[in-house]
């Protein structure tokens, strides 16, 4: 159930709430409504600190549950050293969202003192993603163990226009994020290409986007060689989905998104171990970060022109998938040397970044969970940012950045080109082992040449295999934040 945020000006001890969270940073100034809080519930805020039971450290939480009335709960969210503020309340109203999960209190209060726009937009989108469960293929539990989703959160604040600017900007953005970690969740078999087609059709129908899905015959017509080898050996329809909001003036040059929309990859014939093998149904969330970021930007009716691009299939061997060795021809028409068919979304990435040369692109950024060795050079906490203009690399760090979601650039130079080579045909899609990160951009930029162009590797910032005390054990919403923030960034 999607979550009801509102603003209330009340001071934390007339909340009301089941659950009240305080954010704390690691100077543990208490504002004048918290030393209020704090005298209501018999000092123990106070005794907190003084005992250094609680020290305000980033993602630190302490539960106190007070006997002498007034608020019943209060979890007190440490924040840390704090440099970017927005950043750390997401974060601290993600923890605390979660925090009113886990015991069940179905509602909860969030406060911090003086909350600027930005700061509630941040917290707002916190609690959005600390409120985020899958729950749908799981049978409800006995009632003994029955947990209220959190379904409302308060956030304590002034109403004002800015805050409430804060509140719908935070909620839109929370369901972009929630609509990408839904369908990154969703097994492969009930989130197929032909489902996330029919969910781009639900997007553009509520905001008034175009819509326009391409299947196998169409892909067939486009001369989509490279695509539809990915396609060969699986029964269902690839789908390519091409979601066109119109927000800015007629006529001005469209910022296109495009996203991997593998709904599953076993490798092909050059099939993967078993080991893992299940989390390949995540090989889609450049797609889900994509039609996340045009739900987003949808609700928001940012003034300007977005395309969002998505190629889905699956990529299954059979008798009549492709075999390494194969040459293909590809929509731009270089042909391609297939080596490895597990090095599948550059073959469908090159046909869908051919294709978006049609929306006369001011700029394209792709999303792709492409390598495993991008999760060998940066692991699990940045992105991999690729792209030959260093202003625009930098502008896509930046909104990364903003959105909490941090990117490292890596090079695209020529050395790496000689890695590709084929000996039969234009380029071949795998390099090997050395630079694989590199060799996959390399491979995707002789199809992006006509437009500025960033390719972002998402496949170690997509989903976590732990728990992040913010987010839970899947898929973490990378990159919906950065492309909502690249986006929002070009509105002039
Ligand atoms: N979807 C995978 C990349 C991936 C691997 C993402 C692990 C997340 C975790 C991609 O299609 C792939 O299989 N890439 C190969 C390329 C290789 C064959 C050149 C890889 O990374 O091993
Ligand atoms: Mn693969
Ligand atoms: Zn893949």
């Amino acid at each position: 159930m999607a979550l009801e945020v509102s603003l209330t000006p009340e001071r934390p001890i007339n909340s009301g709430a089941a659950l009240l969270a305080v954010a704390l940073d690691d100077s543990l100034q208490l504002d004048p409504s918290l030393e209020e809080l704090d005298k209501s519930a018999g000092g123990e805020i106070r005794q907190a600190i003084d005992n250094r039971d609680f020290r305000g450290a980033r993602d630190e939480v302490l539960h106190i549950t007070s006997a002498t009335g007034g608020t019943r709960r209060i979890a007190l969210i440490g924040t840390g050293k704090v440099a970017d503020r927005s950043g750390a309340l997401r974060r601290a109203a993600a923890i605390a969202a979660r925090q009113a999960g886990k015991l069940g209190s179905g509602s909860l209060a969030f406060f911090a003192p003086s909350l600027q726009e930005r700061d509630v937009e941040a917290a707002v989108v916190g609690l959005h993603a600390g409120a985020w469960e899958y729950k749908e293929l799981k049978s409800p539990p006995p009632e003994a163990e029955l947990r209220a989703p959190v379904t409302t959160a308060k956030l304590l604040t002034a109403e004002n226009d800015a805050t409430k600017r804060g509140l719908a900007t935070g909620a839109a953005i929370g369901a972009g994020h929630a609509l990408a970690r839904t369908l990154a969740m969703m097994p492969g078999n009930i989130c197929t290409p032909e489902y996330l087609a029919n969910t781009a059709a639900d997007i553009a129908s509520r905001h008034g986007m175009e819509l326009t899905v391409l299947g196998r015959a169409e892909m067939r017509a486009e001369g989509m060689g490279a695509l539809l080898s990915v396609a060969q050996g699986t029964p269902q329809d690839p789908k390519l989905i091409a979601l066109q909001y119109r927000g800015g003036t007629a006529g001005t040059k469209p910022v296109v998104l495009v996203g991997k929309g593998l709904c599953f990859d076993s490798g092909g014939i050059s099939i993967k171990p078993a080991q893992s093998m299940e989390d390949m149904k995540f090989d889609m969330c450049g797609a889900a970060g994509v039609l996340g970021a045009l739900e987003a930007i949808g609700r928001m009716r940012l003034p300007i022109n977005v395309v969002g691009l998505v190629g889905s299939t699956t990529n299954m061997p059979s008798g009549t998938a492709s075999n390494p060795g194969d040459v293909v021809k590809s929509h731009l028409g270089k042909y391609i040397e297939i080596i490895n068919t597990d090095a599948e979304g550059r073959l469908v990435l090159a046909d869908v970044l051919s294709y978006a040369r049609r929306f006369d692109p001011a700029v394209v950024v792709d999303a792709a969970t492409l390598t495993g060795a991008c999760v060998i050079a940066l692991g699990h906490t940045a992105t991999g940012v690729f792209g030959l203009d260093d202003e625009l690399v930098s502008e896509v760090i930046a909104a990364g950045k903003r959105a909490g979601e941090p990117g490292w650039s890596l090079p695209l130079w020529d050395e790496y080109r000689e890695l590709i080579k084929s000996d039969v045909a234009d380029i071949k899609n795998s390099g090997g082992r050395p630079a694989g990160a590199v060799t996959a951009a390399m491979f995707l930029k002789e199809f992006t040449e006509s437009y500025p162009w960033v390719h972002l590797d998402i496949a170690g910032t997509a989903y976590s295999e732990s728990d992040l005390v913010a987010i839970p054990k899947g898929p973490t919403g990378v990159p919906v934040g950065t492309f909502v923030e690249f986006v929002r960034g070009r509105v002039s």
